[in-house]
Protein backbone atom coordinates (compact mmCIF):
# COMPACT_ATOMS: atom_id res chain seq x y z
CA UNK A 1 0.00 0.00 0.00
CA UNK A 2 1.17 3.72 -0.33
CA UNK A 3 -0.03 6.92 -0.50
CA UNK A 4 -2.11 6.83 -3.28
CA UNK A 5 -4.40 3.54 -2.00
CA UNK A 6 -6.68 5.79 -1.21
CA UNK A 7 -7.06 8.42 -2.90
CA UNK A 8 -10.38 8.47 -4.10
CA UNK A 9 -11.08 8.09 0.35
CA UNK A 10 -9.03 11.52 0.59
CA UNK A 11 -11.22 12.90 -2.12
CA UNK A 12 -14.37 12.15 -0.64
CA UNK A 13 -13.02 13.49 3.27
CA UNK A 14 -14.72 17.02 3.07
CA UNK A 15 -18.11 15.14 3.06
CA UNK A 16 -17.11 12.78 5.67
CA UNK A 17 -18.05 13.11 9.28
CA UNK A 18 -15.06 14.15 11.64
CA UNK A 19 -14.85 11.65 13.96
CA UNK A 20 -12.96 11.52 17.44
CA UNK A 21 -10.36 8.79 17.27
CA UNK A 22 -8.44 7.51 20.44
CA UNK A 23 -5.15 6.16 20.58
CA UNK A 24 -3.86 4.62 23.55
CA UNK A 25 -0.70 2.34 24.64
CA UNK A 26 2.38 2.11 26.28
CA UNK A 27 5.10 4.48 26.00
CA UNK A 28 7.24 4.50 23.14
CA UNK A 29 5.08 1.96 21.77
CA UNK A 30 4.45 5.09 18.68
CA UNK A 31 0.84 5.93 19.72
CA UNK A 32 2.32 10.05 18.86
CA UNK A 33 3.45 8.88 15.66
CA UNK A 34 0.67 7.27 14.71
CA UNK A 35 -1.57 9.75 15.94
CA UNK A 36 0.51 12.73 14.06
CA UNK A 37 -0.02 11.17 10.70
CA UNK A 38 -3.44 10.38 10.59
CA UNK A 39 -4.31 13.89 11.95
CA UNK A 40 -1.77 15.20 8.84
CA UNK A 41 -3.87 13.15 6.54
CA UNK A 42 -7.14 13.36 7.56
CA UNK A 43 -6.79 16.71 8.30
CA UNK A 44 -8.15 16.55 12.30
CA UNK A 45 -6.66 18.38 15.37
CA UNK A 46 -3.82 16.04 16.91
CA UNK A 47 -3.01 15.83 20.90
CA UNK A 48 -0.20 14.38 22.71
CA UNK A 49 -1.91 14.00 26.26
CA UNK A 50 1.29 12.87 27.45
CA UNK A 51 2.78 15.86 26.89
CA UNK A 52 0.27 17.75 29.45
CA UNK A 53 1.35 15.10 32.16
CA UNK A 54 4.66 15.96 31.31
CA UNK A 55 4.06 19.24 31.75
CA UNK A 56 2.56 19.31 34.75
CA UNK A 57 5.51 17.38 36.01
CA UNK A 58 7.31 20.19 34.71
CA UNK A 59 6.05 23.00 36.47
CA UNK A 60 6.52 20.51 39.67
CA UNK A 61 10.02 19.66 39.46
CA UNK A 62 10.29 23.61 39.25
CA UNK A 63 8.87 25.00 41.78
CA UNK A 64 10.30 22.23 44.50
CA UNK A 65 7.09 20.22 44.41
CA UNK A 66 8.84 17.06 44.00
CA UNK A 67 11.57 16.05 46.71
CA UNK A 68 13.69 12.77 46.27
CA UNK A 69 11.26 11.65 43.49
CA UNK A 70 8.59 12.28 45.74
CA UNK A 71 5.59 14.47 44.65
CA UNK A 72 4.15 16.99 47.67
CA UNK A 73 0.38 16.03 47.04
CA UNK A 74 -0.91 19.12 49.05
CA UNK A 75 0.95 21.31 47.70
CA UNK A 76 0.70 20.16 43.85
CA UNK A 77 -3.23 20.45 44.54
CA UNK A 78 -2.90 23.80 45.51
CA UNK A 79 -0.81 24.94 42.56
CA UNK A 80 -3.12 23.21 39.89
CA UNK A 81 -5.06 26.38 39.37
CA UNK A 82 -1.28 28.24 38.58
CA UNK A 83 -0.71 25.65 35.90
CA UNK A 84 -1.68 26.75 32.51
CA UNK A 85 -1.32 24.52 29.42
CA UNK A 86 -1.89 25.08 25.89
CA UNK A 87 -0.56 23.45 22.39
CA UNK A 88 -0.04 26.35 19.75
CA UNK A 89 0.88 24.87 15.96
CA UNK A 90 4.53 26.08 14.88
CA UNK A 91 6.07 25.05 11.70
CA UNK A 92 3.12 22.14 11.31
CA UNK A 93 4.35 20.48 14.85
CA UNK A 94 2.21 21.00 18.30
CA UNK A 95 4.56 22.85 20.65
CA UNK A 96 3.38 22.69 24.22
CA UNK A 97 3.03 25.75 26.41
CA UNK A 98 3.44 25.65 29.71
CA UNK A 99 2.25 29.24 31.33
CA UNK A 100 2.96 31.07 27.75
CA UNK A 101 7.00 29.47 27.77
CA UNK A 102 7.70 26.91 25.33
CA UNK A 103 8.22 23.88 26.76
CA UNK A 104 8.19 21.18 24.22
CA UNK A 105 12.12 19.95 24.49
CA UNK A 106 12.04 20.11 28.20
CA UNK A 107 9.22 18.10 28.73
CA UNK A 108 11.14 14.89 27.38
CA UNK A 109 13.92 14.88 29.81
CA UNK A 110 15.18 11.71 31.74
CA UNK A 111 14.09 14.22 34.83
CA UNK A 112 10.44 14.72 33.78
CA UNK A 113 10.29 11.44 32.84
CA UNK A 114 11.69 9.94 35.56
CA UNK A 115 8.88 11.48 37.78
CA UNK A 116 5.89 11.59 35.62
CA UNK A 117 4.24 8.31 36.32
CA UNK A 118 3.78 9.72 39.82
CA UNK A 119 2.33 12.98 39.29
CA UNK A 120 0.05 11.16 36.57
CA UNK A 121 -1.62 8.97 39.43
CA UNK A 122 -2.58 12.17 41.54
CA UNK A 123 -6.88 12.06 40.77
CA UNK A 124 -6.64 15.96 41.00
CA UNK A 125 -4.16 16.33 37.88
CA UNK A 126 -6.17 14.24 35.81
CA UNK A 127 -9.46 15.53 36.99
CA UNK A 128 -7.86 18.65 35.12
CA UNK A 129 -6.32 17.26 32.37
CA UNK A 130 -9.13 15.19 31.57
CA UNK A 131 -12.14 18.11 31.64
CA UNK A 132 -9.44 20.26 29.34
CA UNK A 133 -8.65 17.15 27.32
CA UNK A 134 -12.97 16.54 26.06
CA UNK A 135 -13.21 20.36 26.07
CA UNK A 136 -10.19 20.00 22.96
CA UNK A 137 -12.92 17.45 21.33
CA UNK A 138 -16.11 18.69 21.83
CA UNK A 139 -16.14 19.30 18.11
CA UNK A 140 -14.74 15.93 16.25
CA UNK A 141 -12.01 15.67 13.87
CA UNK A 142 -9.80 15.05 17.03
CA UNK A 143 -6.88 12.43 17.21
CA UNK A 144 -5.56 11.90 20.92
CA UNK A 145 -3.13 9.28 21.90
CA UNK A 146 -2.26 8.49 26.25
CA UNK A 147 -3.81 5.70 28.44
CA UNK A 148 -7.12 6.49 29.38
CA UNK A 149 -8.35 8.12 26.08
CA UNK A 150 -10.66 5.32 25.00
CA UNK A 151 -11.63 4.77 28.65
CA UNK A 152 -11.79 7.73 30.35
CA UNK A 153 -11.68 10.92 28.46
CA UNK A 154 -13.34 9.47 25.49
CA UNK A 155 -15.42 6.79 26.12
CA UNK A 156 -17.74 7.37 22.76
CA UNK A 157 -14.81 7.94 20.65
CA UNK A 158 -15.87 6.63 17.01
CA UNK A 159 -12.60 4.99 17.12
CA UNK A 160 -10.41 3.52 19.14
CA UNK A 161 -6.80 1.67 18.75
CA UNK A 162 -4.46 0.38 21.05
CA UNK A 163 -1.43 0.56 19.52
CA UNK A 164 1.41 -2.05 21.28
CA UNK A 165 5.29 -3.32 20.13
CA UNK A 166 7.30 -5.76 21.48
CA UNK A 167 9.77 -4.21 24.78
CA UNK A 168 13.13 -4.45 22.72
CA UNK A 169 11.72 -2.51 19.63
CA UNK A 170 9.98 0.25 22.02
CA UNK A 171 13.36 0.84 24.10
CA UNK A 172 15.10 0.80 20.63
CA UNK A 173 12.48 3.69 19.53
CA UNK A 174 12.34 6.01 22.60
CA UNK A 175 16.39 5.65 23.04
CA UNK A 176 16.85 6.76 19.64
CA UNK A 177 13.99 9.36 19.83
CA UNK A 178 16.07 10.64 22.91
CA UNK A 179 19.21 10.68 21.30
CA UNK A 180 17.97 12.76 18.09
CA UNK A 181 17.02 15.49 20.16
CA UNK A 182 20.76 15.66 22.00
CA UNK A 183 18.99 13.79 25.74
CA UNK A 184 21.78 11.74 26.46
CA UNK A 185 20.83 8.08 28.04
CA UNK A 186 21.74 4.83 27.98
CA UNK A 187 19.71 2.07 26.40
CA UNK A 188 19.33 0.17 29.87
CA UNK A 189 18.31 3.55 31.41
CA UNK A 190 15.16 3.75 28.41
CA UNK A 191 14.40 0.04 29.35
CA UNK A 192 14.40 0.67 32.85
CA UNK A 193 11.67 3.88 32.67
CA UNK A 194 9.57 2.61 30.13
CA UNK A 195 9.03 -0.49 32.60
CA UNK A 196 8.39 1.29 35.17
CA UNK A 197 5.95 3.67 33.76
CA UNK A 198 4.86 1.35 32.25
CA UNK A 199 4.28 -0.60 35.60
CA UNK A 200 2.72 2.47 37.05
CA UNK A 201 0.59 3.52 34.47
CA UNK A 202 -1.18 0.47 33.95
CA UNK A 203 -1.54 -0.02 37.57
CA UNK A 204 -3.28 2.70 39.06
CA UNK A 205 -6.90 3.63 40.73
CA UNK A 206 -7.51 6.08 38.55
CA UNK A 207 -7.46 5.79 34.57
CA UNK A 208 -5.27 2.97 34.11
CA UNK A 209 -3.76 2.30 30.93
CA UNK A 210 -6.13 -0.54 29.64
CA UNK A 211 -7.22 -2.00 26.24
CA UNK A 212 -10.81 -1.54 26.45
CA UNK A 213 -12.88 -4.26 24.75
CA UNK A 214 -14.25 -1.94 21.75
CA UNK A 215 -10.36 -0.66 20.65
CA UNK A 216 -8.64 -2.52 17.67
CA UNK A 217 -5.36 -3.75 18.63
CA UNK A 218 -2.14 -2.51 16.37
CA UNK A 219 1.29 -4.82 16.80
CA UNK A 220 3.52 -2.26 14.91
CA UNK A 221 6.66 -4.11 16.18
CA UNK A 222 7.15 -5.40 12.40
CA UNK A 223 5.57 -2.58 10.35
CA UNK A 224 6.64 0.41 8.72
CA UNK A 225 5.58 3.59 9.62
CA UNK A 226 3.55 4.13 6.27
CA UNK A 227 2.17 0.40 6.78
CA UNK A 228 1.13 1.27 10.46
CA UNK A 229 -0.50 4.80 8.94
CA UNK A 230 -2.23 2.63 5.73
CA UNK A 231 -4.05 0.50 8.26
CA UNK A 232 -5.31 3.16 10.42
CA UNK A 233 -6.66 5.08 7.51
CA UNK A 234 -8.36 1.91 6.15
CA UNK A 235 -10.25 1.84 9.37
CA UNK A 236 -11.44 5.60 9.36
CA UNK A 237 -12.52 4.82 5.43
CA UNK A 238 -14.15 1.60 6.68
CA UNK A 239 -15.95 3.38 9.26
CA UNK A 240 -17.47 6.15 7.37
CA UNK A 241 -18.64 3.15 4.60
CA UNK A 242 -20.37 1.79 6.41
CA UNK A 243 -23.79 2.63 8.21
CA UNK A 244 -22.65 4.99 10.81
O1 LIG B 1 2.88 9.26 26.28
P1 LIG B 1 4.02 9.70 27.22
O2 LIG B 1 5.03 8.62 27.46
O3 LIG B 1 4.63 10.99 26.82
O4 LIG B 1 3.28 9.96 28.62
C1 LIG B 1 3.96 10.40 29.74
C2 LIG B 1 3.32 9.87 31.00
O5 LIG B 1 2.05 10.50 31.19
C3 LIG B 1 3.07 8.37 31.02
O6 LIG B 1 4.02 7.71 31.81
C4 LIG B 1 1.72 8.22 31.64
C5 LIG B 1 1.11 9.58 31.68
N1 LIG B 1 -0.11 9.66 30.88
C6 LIG B 1 -1.29 9.35 31.50
O7 LIG B 1 -1.30 8.96 32.66
N2 LIG B 1 -2.47 9.51 30.83
C7 LIG B 1 -2.48 9.92 29.56
N3 LIG B 1 -3.64 10.07 28.93
C8 LIG B 1 -1.26 10.21 28.90
C9 LIG B 1 -0.09 10.05 29.59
Amino acid sequence: MGAFSFLKELLLLPKMKKLTIAIDGYSACGKSTLAKDLAEKLGYIFIDSGAMYRGVSLYCLRNGLVENSIPDLIEIKKALPKINLEFKRIKDENHLFLNEEDVSIEIRSNEVAQIVSKIAVIGEVRKKLVNEQRKMGEFGGIIMDGRDIGSVVFPNAELKLFVTASEEVRVQRRFDELKSKGIISSIEEVRTNLKERDYIDSHRKIGPLIQVSDAIVIDNSNLSRQEQLDFALGLVFEYNSTSH
